[in-house]
């Protein structure tokens, strides 16, 4: 086996009993950050390897999506900017109590909400984390979902579904509907403890243009989401199974803060209801809390 020198010290710390707390900053894994170049491999093989990744300010960098694992802190002082390459999302399964993708607005208009949708998978989110415990998504930069970009994740779905009120200028064309549901900005599903913060009130994490749903914690305990800046023209955060949500401030056009524990029968044979939520001090900007 070969092995990396990060690989090695960390090796070198476990053996010699010290719980060493690895802070790695991306541009030692090889990232760019210039904006333009494809830092995915990078930012991977820098979560692959350190407790604490470091997007540091002065780097913006492009990254297909991510997954975080127990006792790691993904630090955004500069910029993540979601890949707009829909091929770099692997394909996974609904959310476990959704049964399905929900995402009519980008399929056929022939798809059903209970027809041949169901069940449907979806693109993996931009950041993601599964039945982890201790997981941080912190900072003072952004991540950005890009979703409004010519022919993205918005532009397309508006493509697909032509327009409403339908208007024979601009009717809908299947060449740019999805297969599979677009993609959330931040995902986490049975995480036990955690973070999504901003540095401080005053200096919030900034969540920009997601494709679908921005931050979206499913059967999640202690939660703590606080001094974020949550901003998308069109679409919508969803906000689930939450412990502590403040000092939010929300522009969309959709759901501000929303509670949920899985949809219609899906939601109920799950059975996990949210409980022993505090939310406080939200500022909802355009038309729905
Ligand atoms: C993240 O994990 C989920 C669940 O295991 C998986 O379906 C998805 O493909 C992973 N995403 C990436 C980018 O590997
Ligand atoms: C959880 O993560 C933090 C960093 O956010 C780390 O300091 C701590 O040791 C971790 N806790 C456990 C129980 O592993
Ligand atoms: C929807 O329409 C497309 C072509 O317009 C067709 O290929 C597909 O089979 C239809 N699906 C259903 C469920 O009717
Ligand atoms: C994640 O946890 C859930 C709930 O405990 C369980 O049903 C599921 O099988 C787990 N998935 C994996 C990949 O461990
Ligand atoms: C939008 O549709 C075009 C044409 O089908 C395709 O090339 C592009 O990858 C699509 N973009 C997204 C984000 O799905
Ligand atoms: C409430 O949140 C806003 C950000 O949306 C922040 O500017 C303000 O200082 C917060 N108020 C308190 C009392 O923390
Ligand atoms: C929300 O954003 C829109 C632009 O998308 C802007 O015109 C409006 O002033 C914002 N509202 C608040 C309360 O910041």
């Amino acid at each position: 086996m070969v092995m990396g020198a990060a690989a090695r010290l960390r090796l070198a710390l476990f053996a010699a009993g010290a719980a060493a707390w690895n802070v790695c900053d991306v541009a030692d894994h090889g990232a760019v950050g210039d904006g333009q170049t494809d830092d995915s491999r990078a930012l991977r093989s820098a979560l692959a390897a350190c407790d604490e990744v470091v997007i540091p300010r002065h780097r913006s960098c492009v990254s297909g999506p991510l997954n975080l694992t127990s006792n790691q802190v993904l630090r955004v002082d500069g910029a993540l900017l979601a890949s707009t390459i829909p091929a770099q999302y692997p394909l996974m399964e609904p959310v476990v109590g959704y049964g399905w993708s929900r995402d009519t607005n980008c399929f056929p208009a022939n798809s059903t909400r209970r027809g041949f949708r169901e069940g449907a998978r979806r693109h993996a989110p931009v950041v993601g984390a599964y039945n982890a415990s201790n997981v941080s998504v912190v900072g003072g930069g952004v991540i950005d979902g890009r979703a409004g970009e010519p022919l993205g994740w918005w532009d397309n779905c508006t493509r697909c579904r032509g327009a409403r009120p339908p208007d024979p200028a601009f009717p809908p064309d299947e060449a740019f509907c999805l297969a599979a549901s677009r993609p959330k900005l931040l995902e986490f599903q049975y995480v036990t403890g955690l973070t999504v913060a901003g540095n401080a009130v005053g200096d919030p994490l900034h969540l920009k243009d997601s494709p679908f749903w921005t931050l979206t914690p499913s059967y999640s305990r202690n939660v703590r989401v606080r001094d974020l800046r949550i901003t998308a023209p069109i679409r919508t955060p969803g906000i689930g199974n939450t412990d502590g949500v403040e000092n939010v401030y929300v522009n969309n056009s959709d759901d501000g803060v929303c509670m949920k524990s899985g949809l219609d029968g899906f939601g109920i044979n799950l059975a996990i209801p949210t409980e022993d939520v505090l939310v406080r001090n939200i500022t909802c900007g355009d038309r729905r809390a």
